[in-house]
């Protein structure tokens, strides 16, 4: 297969082109740099099978390409507030230029969607079946009411005009890749332990959260990906394993031997207090589990991070 990876100078985007890569697949990259960064991508570009192209897929695109993997829109909060209107831009226009295109070659297309589609969720764990609560309103709206339009789009495709569709709802995750200043909770302590700074915590630390380290991430995509064309998601992908948010701050602390002392700030608005994934679903239909421990994975996640500061 040739496949359209958009966003593939980013974390997840990158790691998935790798992976197909490998198993001996063409891969066409598309990226406006907006978050992503050329040395994701430098590794592969003696690779013959594979083709960078800078794009914004706010604008339509036409290339011949055997399948789709939409991985295009900034994923963390200072990131997608930045930019709040090209954030839902990319969201909605983006995926609609992708779907036109994987409809006018009839071929499937994957979106990378979110756990945030659940917004404050009232239930836990989170099951595909539940419609979330979620402020249309709020600083968070562009992304997560962008990814819930770009799921209404795909099912619209797919009920109107037989597009093969497949959503992944994608919960936190981390791993080699991520960018040190994206503001997310593992860069930021594992970049504040490594500084000698102080861990600061939003809240009391007692919020939760799940985090899937990317190889799993990455194996659960493609299960997805390659799943017979019935198979349409949504579908959870994340570690069910829940830790709070201190848990996180002491072991980040103790696997980098650090002497960072652990401080409190006010919570900022509309941040959940629980995500944890239902993964039901991606159990029996794909097969699918993650291996990969907590301690384990940020080991890794040191390791890359300390080559970044
Ligand atoms: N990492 C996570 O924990 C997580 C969780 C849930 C969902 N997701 C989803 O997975 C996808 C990838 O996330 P990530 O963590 O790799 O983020 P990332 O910021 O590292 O990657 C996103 C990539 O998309 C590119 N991009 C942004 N807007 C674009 C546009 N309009 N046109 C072309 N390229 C554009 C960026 O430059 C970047 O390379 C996102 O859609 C995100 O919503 C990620």
């Amino acid at each position: 297969m040739r496949i359209l990876v958009t966003g593939a100078a980013g974390f997840l985007g990158s790691h998935f082109a790798d992976s197909y890569l490998s198993q001996g697949h063409e891969v066409l990259g598309v990226d406006n740099f907006y978050t992503g960064h050329r040395s994701n991508i430098n590794h592969l570009l003696n690779n013959p099978n594979f083709e960078m192209l800078r794009h914004d897929i706010t604008q339509p695109l036409i290339v011949e390409v055997d399948a789709i993997a939409n991985f295009a829109c900034p994923a963390s909060p200072i990131q997608y507030q930045r930019h709040p209107v090209q954030t839902i831009k990319t969201s909605i226009l983006g995926i609609t230029n992708m779907l036109g295109l994987a409809k006018r070659l009839n071929i499937k297309i994957l979106q990378a969607s979110t756990s945030e589609v659940y917004g404050d969720p009232d239930i836990s764990p989170q099951v595909e079946t539940y419609w979330g609560n979620v402020n249309p309103i709020g600083i968070r709206a562009c992304y997560d009411e962008g990814k819930r339009a770009a799921e209404t789009i795909m099912f619209d495709y797919h009920r109107q005009y037989g597009t093969q569709i497949k959503i992944a709802r994608i919960f936190n995750t981390y791993g080699p890749r991520m960018s040190l200043n994206d503001g997310r909770v593992v860069t930021n302590f594992i970049g504040q332990a490594l500084r000698g700074q102080p861990i600061t915590i939003y809240g009391d630390g007692s919020q939760s959260r799940s985090f899937c380290y990317v190889d799993d991430l990455i194996n659960g995509l493609s299960a997805l990906f390659d799943s017979p064309k019935e198979v349409l998601g949504p579908i959870n992908i994340g570690n069910p394993k829940e830790f709070t948010i201190l848990q996180l701050a002491e072991i980040v602390k103790q696997l980098t031997n650090s002497n960072s002392e652990i401080v409190l700030n006010p919570l900022p608005s509309d941040d959940p207090k629980q995500r944890k994934p239902d993964i039901t679903k991606a159990n029996t239909v794909l097969g699918w589990n993650p291996t990969v421990e907590l301690r384990d994975g940020l080991v890794k996640t040191i390791d890359y991070l300390r080559t970044q500061i």
